[in-house]
């Protein structure tokens, strides 16, 4: 095993940002910032309800997930063309890239598009376009999870499966977000079990705001690889053992369960007793744009106020590597690179 060395609390932001680290549960929708928001609508002539960029960021005040869904959805509605999706997942690679994320796993939530009338197409062809232009412009490696909204039906979801097919080559998973309470992964069972068939990496969120109830039929029903949030499983000591035992990655994305109020404040997260109980976490941004903050964020904020160490800080960037869907000998590149990082830094 790597033997991390012991680093002064101070250094420790730095040694945060500067390791490579992968992203694996953002919302491409959730990296729109106010200011492109407005370029966009202004762009497509789409009318906004707010006056400014200053007035649409002072909106940005949940008191849960539903309030904060409600104005994600409204802010992707600026988006139109093609090249809309395209600078919007530019826009969020290139901070990744400054953020030393050298690969990223994108969320994306076609029927808040083809809702409108934009078409599959215009979506997926987007977002790809920009994630194969990360590799050359950026060396970061990125793919496409195309999620069903939970609060829609099993059948418009199949609907969506089907409008995505032809472009089956363009993403490599599906997962499940949107409303969680009320909408269980089991409503999913059918069209998840279709995308199992056809080769699809799967995930769902589950454990947000949830039940462990519903991270149990996430994993028994759907047969999720991965869990993204699942902070609530700690309710429930045999679902921790399971977790533990299976090696079930949880995405966990600690601004968002500040901002969304899962927890009452960053001090109170429990990252630390998810890493104690032996489950592989990792930490993401979900929505960066509106939850204050991109991954380094993430990091440097939840280890300022939770006490964690550079071990710490070690795993969970090793996590998200071992938890990515790209191939073993992509894994062990990353890890040995993650390896010099923490040798070298002094
Ligand atoms: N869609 C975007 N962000 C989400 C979150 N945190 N939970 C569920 N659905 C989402
Ligand atoms: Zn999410």
């Amino acid at each position: 095993m790597f033997q991390v060395k012991p680093v002064a609390a101070e250094r420790l932001p730095e040694l945060l940002r500067r390791m490579p680290k992968a992203e694996l549960h953002i919302h491409i929708e959730g990296s729109l910032e106010p200011e492109l928001i407005f370029a966009l609508a202004q762009r497509n002539g789409v009318p906004l309800a707010y006056a400014s960029v200053e007035a649409l960021r002072s909106a940005y005040a949940f008191s849960n997930l539903q309030s904060f869904l409600d104005i994600y959805y409204a802010g992707a509605s600026v988006l139109l063309k093609e090249q809309d999706f395209y600078d919007m997942a530019q826009a969020y690679l290139r901070k990744a890239a400054q953020d030393n994320v050298v690969h990223a796993e994108l969320f994306f939530d076609p029927q808040t598009h083809t809702a409108r009338g934009v078409s599959m197409a215009t979506v997926i062809n987007g977002l790809h376009r920009a994630c194969v232009d990360a590799q050359a412009e950026l060396g970061v490696s990125a793919s496409l999870i195309l999620c069903f909204l939970r609060h829609l039906s099993e059948e418009d979801a199949f609907a969506t499966l089907e409008e995505a097919l032809p472009f089956r080559d363009k993403f490599i998973g599906i997962g499940l977000d949107s409303g969680e309470v009320g909408n269980p992964p089991e409503k999913f069972a059918r069209v998840f079990a279709r995308c199992r068939e056809l080769g699809f990496h799967l995930v769902a969120h589950a454990g947000e705001e949830g039940p462990p109830a519903y991270v149990w039929t996430a994993l028994d029903v759907l047969k999720v690889e991965r869990i993204d949030h699942g902070v609530q499983s700690i309710q429930d000591a045999a679902l921790m053992r399971r977790l533990a035992q299976d090696s079930i990655p949880l995405t966990v994305c600690p601004l968002s369960n500040l901002k969304l109020r899962v927890f009452p404040d960053l001090a109170s997260h429990n990252l630390g007793q998810l890493l104690a109980a032996g489950l592989v976490a990792t930490v993401n941004s979900d929505d960066p744009a509106y939850f204050g903050g991109y991954v380094n964020e993430n990091f440097t904020q939840t280890f300022a106020a939770t006490g964690l160490t550079a071990q710490h800080a070690y795993t969970l960037a090793r996590n998200s590597f071992e938890a990515s869907f790209i191939d073993d000998a992509a894994k062990r590149r990353h890890i040995d690179r993650l390896n010099e990082s923490f040798e070298t830094f002094a």
